[in-house]
């Protein structure tokens, strides 16, 4: 029995927003084919993510050191430890996002900084950093409506290359990915893509 968790970054309705839809097909897919498996969902606009800035850095900082933080410091540390234990906790993660605005929506990023603990994530080597979250299997559902395929759109897209690039240091770094793309930017064949997308998500539910 594997423990998952899905990671859910949009909060638009599911008949207007195309990552949600892959999120669940994906996640219908996973159950049907993993009955057994324990699955947590986390819709981060549902979450409590306060803004990860000073206080709570400093809050980490001080629980890491065995130092004694204020109420305020350490009610927040205790918000991102929440999020990073539950992480680590799993074994499969799947995270689902858009790319709004040329890279995510706010709260993966902030979810992202929760998890990037220096020391307890990755770790500073004289070789380099090395990721503590090797072990995890990772897949990566992301919906964007322009087509990013070519070398110069390539260079501009910030959603899949940050999520990408943001567990890589944590030792992943080889995640599967699936996505849909161009059905803004090609309306006349938004339908296929689109269909054609959510047909290789749910095949990637049941294999993963
Ligand atoms: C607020 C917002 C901003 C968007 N910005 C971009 C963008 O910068 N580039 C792009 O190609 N598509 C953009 N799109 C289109 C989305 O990438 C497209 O709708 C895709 O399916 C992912 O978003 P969704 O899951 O909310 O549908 C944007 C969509 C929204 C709702």
């Amino acid at each position: 029995m594997a423990k998952v968790l899905f990671i859910n970054s949009n909060d638009r309705p599911a008949d207007q927003a195309v990552s949600v839809q892959m999120h669940q097909a994906f996640l219908q897919s996973y159950r049907e084919a993993n009955p057994q498996d324990e699955i947590t969902e986390l819709h981060l606009f549902d979450a409590e993510l306060p803004y990860y800035g000073n206080t709570m850095i400093t809050g980490l900082f001080k629980l890491r050191q065995n130092m004694e933080p204020t109420e305020d410091e350490r009610k927040l540390a205790e918000i991102a430890n929440f999020y990073f234990d539950q992480f680590m906790a799993a074994e499969k993660i799947v995270f689902a996002f858009p790319l709004w605005n040329s890279t995510v929506p706010a709260p993966l990023v902030t979810y992202i900084s929760y998890l990037a603990q220096a020391g307890k994530m990755f770790r500073y080597t004289p070789e380099g950093p090395v990721g503590m979250a090797a072990d995890k299997k990772v897949m990566l559902l992301c919906a964007r409506g322009g087509d990013y395929s070519s070398e110069q759109m390539a260079a501009m897209e910030m959603a899949m290359n940050f999520v990408k690039s943001a567990i890589h240091l944590w030792g992943i770094h080889t995640p599967e990915t699936v996505v849909i793309e161009g059905h803004n930017q090609y309306p006349d064949r938004a339908k296929e893509i689109v269909a054609e997308g959510l047909k290789e998500t749910a095949a990637a539910g049941s294999r993963f």
